[in-house]
């Protein structure tokens, strides 16, 4: 699923209930990954089909093409997202 959350597009993945955390944006074209098809770790995104290994953010066919991994934590049923500090989010 996609979320935004102080102002991170993040997506979300359950693997046999292991939450995994992305960047939202596909480096390819700004697909949502979060709107993507799961299937075991790799996410497909829903606009052209690029893959990604949610665990690792990677691209299997090209691991040079990567997403953003955030630290995640599940706490008494709320998931944690450690989001890097405003000052440190990239100007675009
Ligand atoms: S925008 Fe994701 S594959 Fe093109």
């Amino acid at each position: 699923m996609s979320v935004e959350v102080d102002g991170y597009g993040l997506a979300l993945f359950n693997v046999e209930g292991t939450i995994y955390v992305l960047d939202n944006t596909c480096p390819h074209a700004g697909g949502p990954l979060g709107e993507g098809t799961l299937q075991g770790e790799i996410v497909e995104c829903p606009w052209h089909g690029w893959r990604f290994n949610v665990r690792t953010g990677e691209r299997p066919e090209n691991p040079d093409f990567k997403v953003t991994c955030y630290p995640v934590e599940v706490r008494d049923n709320e998931i944690r997202v450690m989001l890097p500090l405003a000052s440190d989010k990239k100007q675009t």
